[in-house]
């Protein structure tokens, strides 16, 4: 196992509820700001929850953040969070909301001359506080110190400890006016997470990979029955649980990490428009088929231990593995081949050439995967 540091200080509040734990979590001086999406919180009843709890505080509200959040909608946030002299944001909604707050809480106290700059390597000095109300389990920003922002054709991420959460409610049953798509799409990611954190090679650290495992096993067992039941309390809390856990620091530390399918799947986000999920679901397979030989230990436990399959032939049983996530992925009604979203081969050279653009050339656990290798990658992906 490798040295490690941990700290995640988010508190969680999870349950049927507690929402209305709110009034207490947000100080009642707070000049707060709450910022939300494209408006399923104001048709599902988490509106009026919001207004019920902040009944006692002075607050703004901002609507209209969109899926992959973009720069110049967030700006207009940092305007009237400068405006207001806003001193405490709380973003409701999923990962591009959260995401969104988060750069609004940086940006806002960002002194240099643009705070796309945040994106591009400057460091965080400084950031408002921030808590948030879940709508949508997935990406784990609720309790991660890390936001996604797109520009254009652009999206870059960044992180620091003063974005991390304060706390975040999770209440399952505000997941139950997701439409499939959305499920489909939010356990995908979990997954995804827990693999890249999971599939690189054995370090013996035992407690991370029981603990990834365990999680599979949840989004395994629970994902095609949030589909299956949508009403089912039970089954929602347990993803949204798992979602969390799969990328809130804990799993990951002390292992190495292969962050190459987010990095390839976000110029597919970026480029056209893909779903974060259906980009990952199309770059994972093909991708562990050509990193199988330096993955082939932890494919291999997968297998075993995940899926209880016992094939002596290695070549198979990395297949098998391969075969079983892919199948997941579909199951959870996310397509897995480029066609599928009617892309072809000139997505590919597009693709490639953003990772050039903004440096990712070596990516995964070795450093060994250039793009000329993604290109392959991606064709075997059509
Ligand atoms: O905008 P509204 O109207 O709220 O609708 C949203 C949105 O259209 C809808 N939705 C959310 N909760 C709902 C709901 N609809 C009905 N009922 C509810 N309870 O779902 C749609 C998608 O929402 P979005 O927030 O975009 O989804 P997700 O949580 O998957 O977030 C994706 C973003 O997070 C980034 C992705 O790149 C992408 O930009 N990620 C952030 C990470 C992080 N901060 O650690 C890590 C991830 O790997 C990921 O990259
Ligand atoms: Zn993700």
């Amino acid at each position: 196992m490798n040295n490690f540091h941990y700290i995640n200080p988010t508190q969680i509040c999870f349950g049927r509820g507690e929402i209305a734990a709110l009034g207490g979590l947000v100080p009642t001086s707070a000049r707060l700001l709450v910022l939300y999406g494209g408006g399923s919180i104001k048709t599902n009843g988490v509106y009026e929850q919001l207004e019920q709890a902040l009944s006692h505080h002075q607050w703004h509200g901002f609507g209209g953040i969109t899926a992959n959040p973009e720069f110049d909608v967030l700006m207009q946030a940092v305007e009237l969070v400068r405006r207001e002299r806003i001193d405490y944001l709380l973003a409701v909604g999923g990962g591009s909301v959260i995401d969104g707050a988060k750069f609004v809480a940086a940006a806002a106290c960002f002194e240099g001359q643009s705070p796309w700059a945040l994106l591009e390597g400057a460091r965080v000095e400084a950031a408002l506080p921030l808590g948030c109300v879940l709508t949508l389990p997935a990406t784990g920003s609720e309790s991660n110190p890390v936001a996604v922002i797109s520009r254009g054709d652009a999206k870059l991420s960044f992180r620091h400890p003063l974005l991390q959460p304060g706390f975040a409610i999770l209440d399952p049953s505000v997941t139950f006016t997701l439409p499939p798509r959305q499920v489909g799409n939010g356990v995908v990611d979990a997954f995804v997470h827990v693999l890249e954190q999971y599939l690189t090679y054995p370090v013996q650290a035992d407690v991370q990979d029981r603990l990834a495992e365990g999680l599979l096993l949840a989004l395994l067992e629970n994902g095609p029955r949030a589909l299956s039941e949508p009403d089912n309390y039970e089954v929602r809390a347990n993803i949204m649980w798992a979602a969390s856990l799969a990328l809130n620091g804990l799993i990951g530390r002390g292992v190495p990490h292969d962050w190459s399918t987010h990095a390839i799947g976000h110029q597919l986000t970026a480029l056209y428009g893909l779903d974060h999920a259906q980009s990952l679901a199309v770059v994972l397979p093909s991708l562990l088929r050509a990193q199988a030989r330096s993955k082939q230990d932890k494919l291999i436990q997968l297998g075993r231990r995940v899926w209880q399959s016992s094939r002596e032939d290695t070549a198979l049983q990395i297949e098998e593995s391969i075969l079983r996530i892919e199948g997941f992925f579909r199951q959870m009604g996310v397509a897995t081949r480029l066609g599928d979203y009617g892309l072809g081969e000139p997505a590919i050279a597009a693709v490639c050439s953003n990772l050039k653009r903004f440096g990712l050339i070596r990516l995964g656990e070795h450093g060994d995967l250039d793009p000329e290798r993604v290109a392959r990658i991606l064709a075997q992906a059509l």
